[in-house]
């Protein structure tokens, strides 16, 4: 019998909610089916926090209380499936803003002991980490994995659901942090990753020299704190000519940041002897990252995968996928305990 689940994530500043469902597995297949999405819905909270420069945690976590009951009754709509139909409820269980974890939680488990179904809490960088297993050309394992977002920065070899070996990591900022603050210096507001990368296509990547931290450390570790200094230097340096430059300024930023994750991807793939990379998290929707990343793979006949544009941020769709393909591969066993923890670290 197939599995319908309902998947909650309220990690940070967006509220989502989706459902997917597990097709029953043909006798004697040789691959698990991938699970489909029947729909999700998000609701970003960019705008309320907006006004604060960043993410205030206190309002955050009212929001989801707000968004989170509405966009599941969206989505079951959407779907077409009423809520008794439910037979798994899974959560984002961290890592996040706690009090916005335990708002996704502590409505999961209420569903779950309502409707009498087991819960299942999940790591959302799995989450990141599997999504693109929902996009048109899902990967095969084994495969290194690139995951950019606002909080974590890591290379990964991914050799199955559940079997992950971290290759490389930053060891202070993640990528999005270093778009996010960069941006913030430019004035750019928040969360500034995307501004920065729409203001760069305007500018010339070689007009400021800026550093590529680690680029030759050896390893496949990161680091981008120094890279917000030296655009820090570069803007006080400019004074009222920033104005002017930062177009050019943006472009330089981008680069550098691109310029490391693409060759130390490279360098991931070599260590590993792999042929597939997948690139998951915020960071992954940049422009800058695919085409770059994209021509270096072509010329290595490596193959690449990303997940769908509108699924590179947070949602709850790989929350629900996540937890689909556990069960699936019978790593973890969903439960009837409702007494819901969330791991904020
Ligand atoms: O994965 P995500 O939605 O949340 C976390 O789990 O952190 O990632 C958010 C991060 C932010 O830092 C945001 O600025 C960055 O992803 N981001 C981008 C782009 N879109 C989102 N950074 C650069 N270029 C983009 N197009
Ligand atoms: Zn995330």
């Amino acid at each position: 019998m197939s599995l319908l689940i309902l998947g909650i994530e309220s990690s940070c500043d967006e509220t989502g909610v989706a459902l997917v469902r597990v097709p029953d597995t043909a006798p004697g297949a040789a691959a698990l089916p991938v699970p489909q999405l029947l729909a999700h819905a998000l609701h970003s909270q960019i705008d309320m926090h907006q006004a604060y420069g960043g993410v205030v945690p206190e309002l955050a976590s009212r929001d989801h209380i707000r968004r989170v009951l509405p966009l599941t009754t969206q989505v079951l709509a959407d779907a077409g499936e009423p809520l008794s139909a439910v037979d798994v409820v899974a959560y984002t269980r961290g890592p996040g803003l706690a009090g916005a974890l335990l708002v996704g939680a502590g409505v999961a488990c209420a569903l779950g002991a309502a409707l009498d179904v087991p819960v299942l809490g999940v790591h959302h960088l799995e989450g990141h980490l599997l999504s693109p297993f929902l996009s048109a050309d899902p990967p095969e394992f084994p495969f290194v994995a690139l995951l950019v977002s606002g909080g974590h920065t890591q290379l990964m070899r991914v050799d199955g659901v559940g079997r992950y070996a971290i290759l490389g990591e930053t060891i202070d900022d993640a990528a999005g942090e270093a778009f996010d603050k960069s941006a913030k210096l430019l004035g750019l507001g928040y969360p500034g990753g995307p501004a920065l990368s729409r203001l760069a296509e305007q500018g010339d990547v070689a007009a400021f020299k800026l550093p590529r931290p680690l680029l030759h450390s050896g390893n496949l570790d990161f680091s981008f704190a120094g890279l917000k200094t030296a655009v820090l230097t570069q803007a006080q340096r400019l004074g009222d000519a920033l104005e002017a430059r930062k177009a050019d300024l943006a472009a330089s930023t981008e680069a550098a940041i691109v310029e490391v994750l693409v060759k130390k991807t490279l360098a991931a793939l070599d260590a590993t002897g792999l042929r597939r990379v997948v690139v998951a998290g915020g960071v992954g929707a940049n422009r800058r990252l695919r085409e770059q990343l994209n021509a270096a793979c072509q010329q290595r006949r490596v193959r690449v995968h990303y997940p769908e544009l509108h699924l590179c941020t947070d949602n709850g769709a790989m929350i629900a996928l996540a937890a689909a393909m556990r069960l699936q591969a019978g790593q973890q066993q969903a439960g009837r305990d409702y007494a819901f923890d969330v791991k904020p670290r």
